[in-house]
Order: structure tokens, then sequence, then C-alpha cells
């Protein structure tokens, strides 16, 4: 697949992801997002963030993120993989810059994604990678499925990516990061209505917008106290008031995760 196809790919799950919370919805949203970054935050390096792994074409074009959670295996959004094969696309770490050539590059042995993986505002929006080549990079420990109480209402979530720093804008060339609050389910549901999917997913951002992960950062880590503990999946646009940012919740499948690190 081209880059431009993919991009298209890309732009067209999340297009469609919003009409469809549009209509569930009575009030529209409000005026498009100030330009923030991530969409809100400050540029990071891949030093302090080692396990941040970029997800590219085989040209090295990035178009995901994905979280290094083994030394051979990256947990990352099942729509990030859909029409992908082994073949077209590599995992790269130690790269803070989209446009660098550092790092380690590795080609994709196995992409597992979730059996029931239809739509990310269906859930389920979770692949797990195994690499050909082992990363030398610190790796990010995940919750267990019991650790559902990371996700209490107003506690602190890191976000990280090289995606646009504003809806429908340019991706960042440099990794940047944000931090924003967890929102509740019951707040959530008020947003997305039945795209909404509790056990499956689980929001973050302030309620005043301005802050969000966009188009490109899907695929990579939310963390609560340093673990990895969502999947950047989905949105209305990027930073909206009242829009939050989606993300799976890894405790839901973090069993299954598991046993894709141990294969
Ligand atoms: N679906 C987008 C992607 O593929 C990510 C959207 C995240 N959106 C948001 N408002 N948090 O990159």
């Amino acid at each position: 697949m081209s880059l431009l196809s993919r991009a298209k790919k890309t732009a067209a799950l999340c297009a469609a992801t919003a009409a469809a919370a549009a209509t569930a919805l009575v009030a529209a949203p409000s005026a498009a997002a100030a330009p923030a970054p991530i969409v809100g935050g400050t540029t990071t390096t891949t030093t302090a963030y080692p396990f941040i792994m970029q997800i590219t074409d085989a040209s090295q074009n990035q178009f995901c993120g994905g979280t290094l959670v083994s030394p051979t295996k990256v947990v990352t959004a099942a729509h990030c993989m859909v029409g992908e094969t082994t073949s077209s696309v590599r995992v790269v770490g130690g790269r803070t810059y989209r446009n660098g050539t550092n790092g380690t590059v590795s080609r994709v042995s196995r992409i597992w994604i979730h059996p029931s993986y239809t739509d990310a505002t269906n859930g389920d929006d979770v692949a797990v990678l195994t690499l050909s080549t082992s990363m030398p990079y610190t790796t990010a420990s995940y919750v267990t499925s019991s650790q559902t109480g990371v996700y209490a209402a107003g506690t602190t979530a890191r976000i990280l990516g090289w995606g646009t720093t504003s809806a429908g804008g340019s991706s960042s060339n440099q990794l940047r990061t944000a931090t924003v609050p967890i929102v509740s389910n019951s707040s959530c549901a008020s947003s997305y209505g039945s795209n909404f999917v509790a056990g499956d997913m689980v929001c973050a951002g302030y309620t005043s917008g301005g802050v969000d992960t966009c188009q490109g950062d899907s695929g990579g880590p939310l963390l609560i106290g340093g673990v990895l503990a969502g999947i950047t999946s989905w949105g209305e646009g990027c930073a909206t008031a009242g829009y939050p940012g989606v993300y799976t919740r890894l405790t839901t499948f973090s069993s299954l995760v598991t046993t894709q690190v141990n294969s």
C-alpha cells in the first residue's frame, strides 16, 4: 500500500468515526479546536520514552505509534494494522524524529489483530506485532486485568506520538507528549452515545478540549503512573471541547496481550 493510500485510510477511519459519533448526538460539536500539539503538549525524545515505537511503511514513513512491551513485542491499535502485511510494515525504535534515519529498524514476523475487531468505535482495537529483530530499548510494563482502578476519573495520564498537531493538520516531525485527565465512563457516554463501549474503551481529555491525541498518534501509548494502560484509538476531531480522546481499555485485553507476548 502506498503512503498516500495509507494516510487516506487513517483519515477515512477517523472521519467516519467522527460522522458516526456526531449523528448520535443532539448537540453539534463546537468549532474546530485551536492548533496545539500531539494537540497541546511539548516535544520530547525517545531517550525519555525509549519504549515508544514508530510504526512505518516499508519506506520508513511513520503512520502509527506502538509500545515495546518485550524486546520483540509491540502493542498497537488493530485499526493501524488493517490491510497491512508482515512485508508492508516496519517498527522503528530510538528515533525521535519522523525524518530521522537513526535508531533500530525491525521487520515484523507476525501481526496479531484482536479476532473480534471490526472498527475502532466497536472496541477490540488492539494488535500485537512480533519483531524479527530485538529492540535494545527499555520496555514498558502494562496493566494487569485486575488493575481496573487505574482509570479513576481525574487521574493524570500521559499520551505520546508523532501525530498531527491539529485536526486535519500536519504530523509533528519530533515526538510529542502531553498529559490529560481520565474522563468517567458516564461523561464519555454522554459525549459519544453508543459508540462508547465502556468495557473496551476509556476516555481522556479536558472538558474544554485543547489537549489530545490526533491522526497519526493511533496505536501509541496512554500511560498511567508510567504503565501502559491505553492505546490511542479514536475521537471526534481532535482536542474538541466536550469530545475527549478514546483509548483502548487495556485491562480488558491484558490477558489476551500476555498470551501474544509469550507466544
Ligand atoms: N484514529 C486516529 C489515528 O488513526 C487517532 C485519533 C485520535 N483522536 C482523538 N481525538 N484523540 O491516528
